[in-house]
């Protein structure tokens, strides 16, 4: 059987740095008998630079031939003047979209050792456990019309807020079967008060839960409301479920639960392959933090916990994940510690590749 294939994609800023401690993973995997075929591309800025496009077609064609691809980030201020089209993180969404990678699953778990580093008090955040399934591929993200139009003192800038009945229901579908393996609850967050596609959205999540899932406890909130009880009380949730814009918010929101950015992994994952194996992309949920890039300083764990998401869900080697996921939480337990998790008494911050060094060594054991 040919080995599992990864395709990684760097990206800029702090990207090529977190990546190259996944790298340190993978190469070991590769010495205990589970060896990727791994190549690297250019996405964002970096291959803006180089293709003057940030997402090349052969890019994406390889992207769409191997069994999973691992992003770091993309975006950098050097790219503000770009035409909105040509800019890194139209990259991002054109890899999205073309992939159909429609179901992003966010976890957001409060590690003990970090409970301290949350903004909010450690009775609220020890011991978190959510999981946040944003749809991705759909909504004011993509809807048309879209632009600027008009000229001078009378411009009019447009998006879309737009979904249908069957992308609704898949999203849906996603977060249910999650459920059904974890706490066995969903929540689902839209503006059903104020916009017809969260009618909409709220009336076709009902139709699968009653027609599909009934053993499945369904709650519905508005996100403005799903939004405060996530920093009132994170722990009365186990899946929320939400759109394209209002996910990215509550997914950032979900990340300051856990201590830092720097700790929150994410998986996009779209219809099955031939092979079985699901369409995937794995990132963390952080940006390119370019002004950190270049210095050391940033932390890697949310990259390395995406791909313990990667063997998890695309290369059925759960085990191995869990045993990355205790590995990054013995080293916390142990006080290691990147800048973004020194907290108010400060200290000495330990550098990315140390970091990842020492996961590295916690998995070997
Ligand atoms: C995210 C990011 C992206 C998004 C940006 C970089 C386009 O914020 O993945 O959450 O808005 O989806
Ligand atoms: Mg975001």
């Amino acid at each position: 059987m040919a080995n599992p294939s990864l395709l990684i994609l760097p990206g800029d800023g702090i990207g090529p740095e977190v990546m190259a401690e996944v790298r340190k993973i993978i190469d070991w995997l590769g010495t205990q008998g589970t060896p990727f075929d791994v190549s690297e591309g250019l996405i964002g800025g970096a291959s803006y630079d180089a293709f003057g496009v940030p997402l090349a077609d052969e890019t994406l064609a390889r992207a769409q031939a191997v069994d999973a691809v691992l992003l770091g980030a993309v975006g950098s201020p050097k790219y503000d003047g770009v035409d909105y089209a040509k800019r890194p993180e139209a990259g991002l969404l054109r890899i999205r979209k073309e992939m159909d990678l429609y179901a992003n699953l966010r976890p957001a778990q409060c590690f003990d050792a970090l409970a301290d580093f949350s903004s909010l008090k450690r009775d609220v955040v020890a011991g978190l456990d959510i999981m946040i399934v944003r749809e991705l591929t759909s909504g004011v993200y993509f809807g048309e019309p879209r632009g600027i139009e008009g000229t001078g003192d009378d411009r009019v800038g447009i998006n879309t807020q737009r979904y249908t009945t069957a992308e609704i229901r898949r999203i849906a579908r996603s977060a249910f079967e999650l459920a059904r393996r974890r706490g066995n609850r969903v929540c689902s967050m839209e503006k059903a008060n104020v916009m017809e596609s969260g009618v909409l959205w709220r009336e076709e999540v009902t139709w699968v839960h009653k027609n599909e899932y009934p053993d499945v406890a369904l709650s519905h909130m508005y996100a403005d409301n799903g939004l405060m009880q996530l920093v009132r009380n994170p722990k009365q949730f186990d899946v929320i479920v939400t759109d394209n814009l209002f996910g990215d918010l509550l997914s950032d929101a979900a990340a300051m639960l856990t201590g830092s950015l720097g700790m929150l992994p994410s998986a996009s994952l779209g219809a099955p392959m031939a092979n079985g194996r699901p369409k995937a992309l794995y990132e963390p949920v952080h940006g390119s933090a370019p002004d950190i890039a270049g210095q050391a300083r940033a932390n890697p764990i949310a990259t390395i916990l995406s791909f313990a998401m990667a063997l998890r869900y695309s290369f059925d080697m759960g085990d191995m994940a869990t045993r990355l996921e205790r590995a990054v939480e013995t080293v916390l337990a142990q006080g290691h510690r990147t800048s973004d998790l020194m907290g108010p008494e400060g200290g000495n911050p330990m550098t990315t590749s140390q970091m990842g060094d020492a996961i590295l060594a916690a998995l070997k054991g």
